[in-house]
C-alpha cells in the first residue's frame, strides 16, 4: 500500500470534522444577501489550500463572485498539467421545513453526511483536496502539476466564468481538465461520464387586461393570462413528449448503434426508478429508453409557473399577468443561442391575440463530448477500479456543467467527469446528502489518478 493510501485510510474522521465546516457556509450564489457568505466561502478554500501545501493560491474578484486559483506546478515540464475545476456555491434551500437537519449545519445519518452542496459540489471539491494533500504531506509533493479553479456561480450558469478563462489563457492552460460535480452510475456502479447535457432557460411573461379584475364583474368578456398561459405551454410538446417547436430536432444527431447498445448492457430497471419516485408509470419521448431519454434526448419542461391568487383560502380575481419559467436541456450539437429564437418565435405564433406575451432568455450553456478512447479515460478508469474495487462504466449524464465546453473551445482541453455524487442524493433539493463510502473511495480514486497521470 502506498504511504499516501495508508494516510488517506487513517485520517477519515479528520475528513469529515474538515468537511463539515466547508459544508456550514451558506454560499449560495443566486441569493444577494448571500454574497458575503460566498465571498467567505472563497476566503476559507483560499486559507485550506494553503494549509495543505499551495503556495500559489489567489482569490480572483469577477463582476459577481469571485474564483478561487491555485497552482502547484514543480513536477516538471515533462508531466502532464491537470486542471481541476470545482465549485463552491450551491443552490438555495427552499423548502425549509422539508429538512431533515438544518442545511448548513451537517449532520452524519447511517453512511451519508446530509448539508446542502455535500453531493454538489462541495463533498466532491473536498475528495480532490484530500487527495492533493495526501500527496503533498506524505510525499512532500505531486505526481503531476495540479491547477485549481474553482468558481462559486456554477449553479447561475457560470455567468463570468467564461470571461475569466478568455482573460486567463496562459494560466490555465492545461492538458486535461478533471471535473467532479456529477453523478455514479449506481451505488454500486462506479462510472465515469463522458456527455452533459446543454440548456436554454426561458422565461415568458404574459400580460391580459391592465389591471386585476373581478372575476364576476368581467369573468367571460376578457381573456384570463394564466388561462391564456397554460394553454400554449399545452402547445409545447404533444402527448408523446416531442416538443413541437419548429426546427427544434434539426441539430440532434441520432445515438449511434454503439452507444445503443452500450446503454442497454448497463443495469436499469423502469419499475424500480418509478418506485424510487413513487410515481406509477414513467413518462418521456415515445419510442426511446429512460436512460436514452435522460442522456442523450433533449427536454423541455416548466420550472415554475405563477400568477394572479396563490395564497391560502380564495380570492375572486382575474389576473392581469402570469409567468412560467420555461428550461429545455439539449444535446451537444444544440446551439442554447439558436433554441432561444426557436423557443421564442414558436411561442409567439401560438399567442392568442387576446394577451401581449414578452418572452426572455434567462441563462445558457452547451453541452459537450469527450472522447472515450483517449489515454486520459484510461488512467480515470484504471484509478476508478483501484478507488472502488470495481471497473467503472462510461456513461452520459442529463445534467449540465457549461463551462465544459468553453474549456474545450478557449483552452483545446477535454475534460472527464468523474464523479463520486449518486444520482438519488437529493442535489438541488432538500435532504441533500453524499455518501461517506464513496467519499473515501473518492480521494483514494484521485490519489491514485494523478499517480496514473504521471505514467503517461
Ligand atoms: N452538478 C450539477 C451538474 C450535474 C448534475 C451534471 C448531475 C450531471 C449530473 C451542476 O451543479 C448543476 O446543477 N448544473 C446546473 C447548470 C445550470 C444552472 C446552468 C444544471 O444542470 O441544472
Ligand atoms: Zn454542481
Amino acid at each position: 500500500m502506498s504511504k499516501q493510501t495508508d494516510f488517506i485510510n487513517s485520517n477519515k474522521d479528520r475528513y469529515i470534522t474538515e468537511l463539515k465546516h466547508f459544508l456550514s457556509y451558506p454560499s449560495i450564489s443566486t441569493n444577494p444577501e448571500n454574497k458575503k457568505d460566498v465571498l467567505e466561502c472563497a476566503e476559507y478554500i483560499k486559507e485550506h489550500l494553503e494549509k495543505i501545501g499551495f503556495s500559489n493560491v489567489t482569490i480572483y474578484p469577477t463582476k459577481g463572485h469571485p474564483v478561487v486559483y491555485a497552482d502547484w506546478l514543480n513536477a516538471g515540464a515533462d508531466k502532464p498539467t491537470i486542471l481541476i475545476y470545482g465549485h463552491y456555491d450551491v443552490q438555495p434551500v427552499d423548502p425549509l421545513n422539508l429538512w431533515t437537519s438544518p442545511p448548513f449545519e451537517a449532520e452524519i445519518r447511517g453512511e451519508n453526511i446530509f448539508a446542502r452542496g455535500s453531493a454538489d459540489d462541495k463533498g466532491q471539491v473536498f475528495i480532490h483536496f484530500k487527495a492533493l494533500e495526501a500527496h503533498l504531506s506524505q510525499n512532500g509533493s505531486l505526481p503531476v502539476n495540479i491547477k485549481l479553479i474553482i468558481e462559486g456561480e456554477e449553479e447561475i450558469g457560470s455567468i463570468h466564468l467564461g470571461d475569466f478563462i478568455s482573460e486567463h489563457k496562459d494560466l490555465l492552460n492545461c492538458d486535461v481538465v478533471v471535473i467532479s460535480d456529477t453523478a455514479m452510475y449506481s451505488k454500486d456502479v462506479p462510472a465515469i461520464g463522458y456527455a452533459l447535457r446543454g440548456l436554454c432557460y426561458m422565461q415568458v411573461e404574459v400580460t391580459g387586461p391592465n389591471r386585476d379584475l373581478h372575476s364576476g364583474q368581467y369573468g367571460g368578456a376578457v381573456d384570463n393570462p394564466i388561462n391564456a398561459l397554460a394553454h400554449m405551454i399545452s402547445k409545447l410538446k404533444d402527448d408523446k413528449g416531442k416538443i413541437l417547436i419548429d426546427g427544434f430536432y434539426d441539430d440532434v444527431k441520432p445515438l449511434s448503434g454503439e452507444e445503443i447498445e452500450g446503454f442497454k448492457k448497463l443495469p436499469f430497471s423502469d419499475e424500480e426508478y418509478a418506485k424510487g419516485l413513487k410515481v406509477e408509470e414513467l413518462f418521456g419521448e415515445s419510442g426511446y429508453t429512460t436512460l436514452e431519454r435522460t442522456w442523450s434526448r433533449p427536454t423541455l419542461d416548466c420550472n415554475g409557473i405563477w400568477g394572479g391568487f396563490t395564497g391560502e383560502g380564495a380570492k375572486t380575481v382575474l389576473p392581469s399577468k402570469a409567468f412560467a419559467k420555461i428550461s429545455m436541456r439539449l444535446v451537444p450539437d444544440q446551439d442554447p443561442n439558436k433554441t432561444e429564437k426557436l423557443f421564442t418565435d414558436y411561442v409567439k405564433k401560438i399567442a392568442p391575440k387576446t394577451v401581449k406575451v414578452e418572452v426572455k432568455g434567462l441563462h445558457h450553456g452547451k453541452g459537450a463530448m469527450t472522447p472515450i478512447d483517449t489515454k486520459w479515460m484510461k488512467a480515470a478508469s484504471k484509478a476508478m477500479a483501484a478507488g472502488f474495487g470495481k471497473e467503472p462504466v462510461f456513461i452520459r449524464e442529463g445534467g449540465s456543467i457549461p463551462i465544459v465546453l468553453t474549456f474545450k473551445e478557449m483552452l483545446g482541453a477535454d475534460t472527464i467527469l468523474l464523479g463520486f455524487g449518486l444520482p438519488d442524493e437529493n442535489a438541488h433539493s432538500p435532504d441533500e446528502h453524499l455518501n461517506l463510502n464513496n467519499f473515501q473511495n473518492g480521494i483514494l480514486t484521485c490519489a491514485d489518478f494523478y499517480d496514473e497521470l504521471a505514467k503517461i
